[in-house]
């Protein structure tokens, strides 16, 4: 077995003994995959995956495989939107300055994201590799802050992220979820994994 293939062997463990998060957070909009072995073609050197989300409806997640792992597509509300700059002050790395590698050029932006309702990022925890779980609803609720604006919780050690990804302060993981490269086919067509004319 080859070290990227046991790297994706590991994060598909640790995803599945954190939780069910991992998987069953892939059912919001549109079928995903039955299992987080990677596809052939996935595994066969990362090839890009291509996704359509005119089905995916404002407030929806769907999820793909890509190089064998998560990968989410949210579509957020303009509610969803309003929050980010409102807790800015409550981030580690609210800009996504500390590790440019996780944010790429084209998403380097208030919503980490190319247009601003959709955000794409692999779903794995930066902390140990755990795949966090959607917290979309507001407010009061067990693990989270009353004031909780919506995002992930990481179940394994209970790091939250924002609507765009972004850790909060104090909390284990140390960086923000990964954006991936990506890019537009047209308005409802995605590549995940291909961004050269991004
Ligand atoms: S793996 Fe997510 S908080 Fe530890």
């Amino acid at each position: 077995m080859s070290d990227q293939q046991v790297d994706q062997h590991r994060r598909i463990w640790t995803a599945i003994a954190c939780g069910t998060g991992a998987i069953g957070a892939g059912f919001t909009a549109v079928p995903f995959v039955a299992s987080f072995l990677p596809s052939e073609r996935a595994r066969a050197a990362g090839a890009p995956v291509e996704v359509d989300i005119s089905a995916l409806k404002p407030g929806e997640k769907l999820t793909v495989e890509w190089r064998g792992k998560p990968v989410w597509i949210v579509k957020r509300t303009p509610d969803q939107l309003a929050t980010l700059p409102k807790v800015e002050s409550q981030l580690a790395d609210p800009k996504s300055a500390r590790n440019a590698d996780l944010t790429p050029e084209y998403a380097r932006n208030e919503y980490r994201s190319i247009k601003p309702e959709v955000f794409v990022t692999v779903g794995i925890c930066s902390h140990l590799g755990c795949s966090p779980i959607d917290k979309f609803q507001t407010g009061a609720q067990p693990s989270l802050p009353d004031d909780w604006t919506g995002g992930f919780l990481c179940p394994c050690h209970g790091s939250t992220f924002d609507m765009a990804g972004r850790v909060y302060k104090n909390k284990p993981a140390p960086d923000n979820l990964e954006v991936p490269p990506h890019m537009y086919l047209s308005d409802n067509r995605l590549v995940i994994g291909d961004d050269k004319k991004a």
